[in-house]
């Protein structure tokens, strides 16, 4: 089990970017998957869970060349060019690809079963086959839970209210709508991020947005597109911390996804007293860009407005460590969907927290976290990427060493980041077995 082991102190110095975003890399091999003609994607994430979405499509018949240094060459099939694949479709630890494959495939005329970890077959599907069910899909779960059996039959469109705000089950539904006869619609509880609005628009889809409400119809096509996709916040996200809490620390992270359906992190962070600049504000396959400068700032804690939880849902373990940095008391509430991420990262976070002499108050949808000075200590991620990645920018301001369990997932989101964060400027020692 590969574990990290994270002297303290350092700072962060230096300028550059981050792999690509995660959520735009997945909707690229799916969209282009499903257009016409060739797709040519730059900056790509070659993580683990955009590794699984790509081998899926392999699995059915899709034609790529990669990834290879975040380029992928997509001949694209068509929407209706899938085949059905001869094995189980394996989504790894990836709730996005498990959620928006299932979208693309109640439509289809084959049948599929997708499959995943242990942390994935403990997520919530419930919240995803409700709607697809509601469209015509014949999918069967035990329990709500992976794996997923997905018998492709004729879908109609539904008029849908999303019960959570949920990026993943609000894609889906459009992807199915994308094979339902007549118009989908679905209404959101909160802004998610929208990337897949933006890209289904970017392949020339036909959709319309009014407020809340998204609408398409089937019918349309989608055609192939060069595209870049943008540094991911979420990962910038660790290096945003840790430069802020270690004094000396000035670091640019460049041309980071400003999308502000994914700007939270910044908001709240400014909110406790960080000092992020953005420079360079451009955009980039259809999404704000900006390179982002972060500079040591002492943090004060707040009462985090719910209306930006979902601007920054994952980038809370990030904040649960920025709260324990800062002068006072941080209060998180409605954000329950913490407890249903790769792992339950309000209970997880809770527990690598004290391991570290912090006080924390567990409430059901969220925490109160009192700032203090972090002891050294051992840590279980319970084999979450974010969390890992949080404790190990905790090291900076520790006072010993911090030992994180169980960091082999962060090569799903983050394969890099040991050695980013090595040449940034943070002490940390990776220790396999
Ligand atoms: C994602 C949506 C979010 C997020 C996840 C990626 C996406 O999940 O937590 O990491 O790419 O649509 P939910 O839709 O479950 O909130």
């Amino acid at each position: 089990m590969s574990r990290y082991l994270v002297h303290p102190g350092g700072q962060l110095k230096g300028r550059f970017s981050v792999p690509g975003d995660k959520s735009i890399s997945h909707r690229a091999v799916i969209l282009g998957a499903l257009a016409e003609g060739i797709t040519e994607v730059e900056g790509l994430l070659e993580g683990a869970d955009v590794l699984a979405t790509i081998a899926a499509f392999r699995a059915m018949g899709v034609e790529m060349e990669g990834p290879n240094n975040g380029h992928l060459r997509i001949q694209g099939a068509g929407l209706h060019g899938l085949h059905a694949p001869a094995v189980p479709l394996d989504c790894g630890n990836s709730g996005t690809a498990m959620r928006l494959l299932a979208g693309v495939l109640a439509g289809q005329a084959f049948s599929s079963t997708l499959i995943g970890d242990t942390s994935l077959q403990k997520r919530p599907m419930g919240r995803l086959l409700n709607p697809l069910r509601a469209m015509g899909a014949e999918i069967t779960a035990q329990e709500g839970r992976a794996p997923l059996h997905i018998h492709g039959r004729p879908l109609h469109g539904i008029e849908y209210a999303l019960p959570v705000a949920s990026a993943q089950v609000k894609s889906a539904v459009l992807l199915a709508g994308v094979y339902a006869d007549g118009q989908t619609c679905v209404t959101e509880p909160a802004p998610t991020r929208d990337h897949s609005e933006r890209m289904l628009q970017g392949f020339g889809y036909p959709l319309e947005r009014q407020g809340p409400r998204i609408c398409l119809r089937s019918g349309g096509q989608l055609h192939g597109q060069s595209l870049q996709v943008p540094g991911d916040i979420s990962s910038a996200a660790f290096f945003l911390l840790g430069a802020t809490i270690a004094p000396g620390s000035d670091l640019t992270l460049e041309g980071v996804g400003i999308n502000p359906t994914r700007t939270g992190i910044i908001e709240i962070l400014t909110r406790m007293g960080a000092r992020i600049d953005l420079t360079a504000l451009r955009e980039v396959g259809g999404e704000p860009v900006a390179d982002i400068r972060v500079r040591y700032a002492p943090l004060q804690g707040i009462a985090i407005p719910p209306r930006l939880v979902p601007l920054a849902i994952d980038e809370f373990p990030a904040l649960f460590i920025a709260a324990a940095c800062a002068k006072g008391q941080t209060v998180i509430t409605g954000a329950e969907e913490l407890r249903v991420k790769e792992s339950d990262r309000i209970a997880v976070m809770a527990g690598g927290l004290r391991a570290l002499g912090a006080t924390i108050e567990e409430r059901a949808d969220g925490a109160i976290i009192s700032g203090s000075p972090l002891l050294g200590g051992q840590v279980n991620s319970h084999g979450d990427h974010r969390i890992a990645m949080a404790f190990a920018m905790a090291a900076l301001v520790a006072r010993g060493d911090i030992e994180i369990l169980d960091c082999a997932n962060v090569a799903t989101s983050f394969p890099s980041f040991p050695a980013l964060a090595q040449q940034a400027g943070l002490l940390l020692e990776m220790v396999s077995a």
